[in-house]
């Protein structure tokens, strides 16, 4: 029940292509019905991003588009991009629309959390012993890197063509990002692995030194260093050991797919995309699930709506200044969960998963909905 006096937060909302559409309706209905029972609003904000939009305006984001953006309590984000529009000699591409938004809003951490819910054990390829305890984030730099460097492009010369990128890292953007995943390894477990490829690359010799340089002002936390290419094998071998990892945007875009196979399915995955200015509530920030556009199940009902759901939360944590109500969500879709609700991508593929309902992305976000607090009655405090 809204109260006139509620607050009401701007949302920018980006559903953007293929499940993106789903995921983010199935997302806003939960922080609505979060909202109602936490007594407060969300003004959605829709906007044509990515794909659609080089359809609808002939580019992948307008500048009042990102103005909007920049001018909300936050974004939420679907997925971006399919093979309509992956013709590899197009000038613009959908997913310049997320560079566009990641670097213009400069959302330089993306905060990528790992866990693994005892009841998808099953779901996961690994033994369900190796899964026990795995609670990692993964802070991947997002906003510099070969994703940013220039030039970037190409090339036609005497011995052929040649592609050309550009791996560049200025100590200011290592150092706040690593700024960031110090202090959440300072609430957390205290644990800090910095991954780079130091044995090879000149960025991560300077990434090394700059996570030295900062040790002294985090005495609480225990930091070590691993090669890119060893994280990979642990990070399976031993994911329960990994606390917080920081790494450099390429490194972090494949170690968080990685990642996602602890839990089950990439669709499981939420995160978020911070930088360091705040508004009236709490941090700007980005939420968007990890996963793609999955254009080969798209409009069937089919997507796992839980990285978006999850994401939501936190949006509600971090932007919102609403704790509450994101442990509420995150709660409600391990309830939904364990109750054995599944969506197809959960079910394991040798079938063993008894006791289970599968279900799509509308009915799935029903149970998560039907598992929330009741609401708070009308001019009652929570
Ligand atoms: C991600 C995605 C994007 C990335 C793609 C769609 C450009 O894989 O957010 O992880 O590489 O950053
Ligand atoms: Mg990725």
């Amino acid at each position: 029940m809204t109260s006139p006096a509620a607050t009401t937060y701007r949302i920018a909302v980006i559903p953007g292509d293929g499940i993106g559409p789903e995921v983010i309706a199935a997302g806003r209905r939960v922080l609505d019905a979060v909202g109602e029972r936490f007594g407060f609003a969300v003004e959605w904000r829709e906007i044509v991003v990515g794909g659609r939009a080089i359809d609808t305006y002939g580019v992948p984001i307008r500048d009042e588009d990102l103005a909007i953006c920049a001018g909300s309590d936050a974004v939420y984000l679907g997925a971006i991009g399919g093979p309509k529009w992956d013709d590899p000699n197009a000038a613009v591409r959908p997913e310049q629309a997320l560079f566009a938004l990641r670097g213009g809003l400069e959302l330089f951490a993306n905060l990528r959390p790992v866990t693994v819910e005892p009841a998808l054990a099953p779901s996961s390829p690994l033994r369900p012993a190796l899964l026990r305890g795995v609670d990692m984030l993964i802070v991947r730099e997002l906003t510099s890197g070969l994703y940013f460097g220039r030039p970037s492009e190409e090339r036609r010369t005497p011995e052929g063509r040649v592609g050309v990128d550009t791996l560049w890292y200025t100590e200011a953007e290592i150092r706040r990002v690593v700024r960031v995943a110090f202090e959440l390894a300072r609430g957390r477990r205290g644990r800090l692995t910095s991954v780079d490829k130091a044995n090879v690359l000149a960025t991560s010799r300077l990434w090394r030194k700059v996570v030295e340089e900062m040790r002294p002002d985090f005495p609480t936390v225990i930091v070590e260093h691993r090669l890119v290419d060893a994280a990979a094998m642990l990070l399976i071998q031993h994911p329960a050991a990994f606390d917080v990892i920081v790494t450099e945007n390429l490194f972090g875009d494949i170690l968080s797919d990685e990642a996602s196979v602890l839990a089950g399915s990439l669709g499981m995955l939420p995160s978020a995309s911070i930088g360091e200015r705040r508004t009236a509530h709490g941090i700007f920030g980005l939420y968007e699930p990890i996963h793609g556009s999955a254009p080969d199940i798209a409009g069937q009902d089919r997507a796992n709506p839980i990285g978006t759901i999850l994401s939501g939360a936190m949006l509600l944590r971090w932007s919102l200044g609403r704790p509450e109500a994101a442990a509420a969500v995150e709660a409600a879709v391990r309830a939904a969960l364990r109750a054995g609700w599944r969506t197809l991508d959960l079910v394991p593929s040798d079938g063993g998963a008894e006791g289970v309902s599968v279900v799509g992305t509308e009915a799935f976000t029903g149970a998560v909905i039907e598992r929330l607090p009741d609401p708070v009655p009308a001019g009652a405090a929570r």
